[in-house]
């Protein structure tokens, strides 16, 4: 099977077929471009952009979870970090993780999740956190959500473990009172950060995908009020990085009709990593 046909596969099985071929080869859009992904206006990211390794956040609020435009609300905290991550190796940036009481989420933990793939990967994926599969796993993406995403990665021609490495906002699950999953407060985020941006740091990525809304407004540093819908389909900059958001695949198991929406923001992903002279 050759490797188009093989994508093509991937793409059907998910529900993203058909795929189109431009006439040079290359992989498009399987659907039209959308009025809701006129770009954004291009926002400078804000205080947790760049070299900034402290946690701030002040005026984040807690981030509605798992990628759609779910309104969010809430107040904003700062949580102190542990020892600076800033000049942490890898080996010392998962030890660090792995005894992290920066905040509450490791009270209720049974693993921390620090990521999974190749750590001089080019691609870098970044969820929100992680659910009760991947607590008990230790390992980011291994529910339903992340059979999608490995879908989604084979579809682009990658897969976790092979130049594609996946990451969450925060590495501790956050659950509610009831033990549901919830998306991580304000205050989990800026003490879970300095983490994310020294692995982004030492991965050195050439392109990073934020998929849905924790990831994107976290490392974009945007107003908590800011839709997914709005984001997508704009190339945004993340430590002088391209960053691409799109849909979490958790959403999209819950809104199959944006499939399509996702593929569109993929192919702007590749189109810009082939860009980029990798
Ligand atoms: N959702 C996420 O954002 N990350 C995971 O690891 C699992 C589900």
């Amino acid at each position: 099977m050759s490797e188009m046909t093989r994508r093509s596969v991937f793409l059907d099985e998910i529900g993203l077929g058909p795929l189109w071929l431009r006439r040079d080869g290359g992989l498009a859009s399987a659907e039209p471009i959308e009025a809701d992904m006129a770009p954004a206006e291009a926002i400078p990211a804000a205080a947790l952009h760049g070299q900034q390794l402290e946690p701030v956040m002040q005026n984040r609020a807690e981030i509605s979870a798992w990628g759609g435009d779910e309104p969010i609300s809430a107040p904003p905290a700062v949580v102190h970090a542990a020892n600076s991550p800033a000049a942490m190796d890898w080996t010392q940036l998962q030890t660090a993780v792995a005894g992290c009481t920066a905040c509450g989420l490791c009270h209720g933990r049974k693993n921390t999740v620090f990521g999974v793939g190749d750590s001089k990967a080019k691609w870098l994926f970044i969820g929100e956190g992680p659910g009760r599969n991947e607590d008990i796993q230790g390992e980011p993406f291994v529910g339903p959500a992340g059979k999608l995403l490995d879908n989604i990665l084979l579809a682009m021609g990658l897969k976790r473990g092979d130049n594609a490495y996946i990451a969450n906002v925060v590495k501790c699950r956050p659950t509610d009172g009831t033990g549901r999953d919830r998306p991580p407060a304000a205050d989990e985020v800026a003490a879970c950060m300095p983490y994310l941006q020294r692995q982004i740091e030492l991965i050195q990525p050439t392109i990073l995908v934020a998929l849905g809304k924790t990831a994107a407004l976290s490392l974009l540093g945007l107003d908590p009020a800011t839709p997914v819908s709005k984001l997508r389909g704009t190339v945004h900059r993340y430590a002088d990085r391209p960053l691409v958001v799109t849909y979490h695949p958790a959403y999209l198991l819950r809104q199959l009709g944006d499939k399509g929406k996702v593929w569109s923001d993929l192919c702007l992903a590749m189109s810009t990593y082939a860009n980029a002279g990798e």
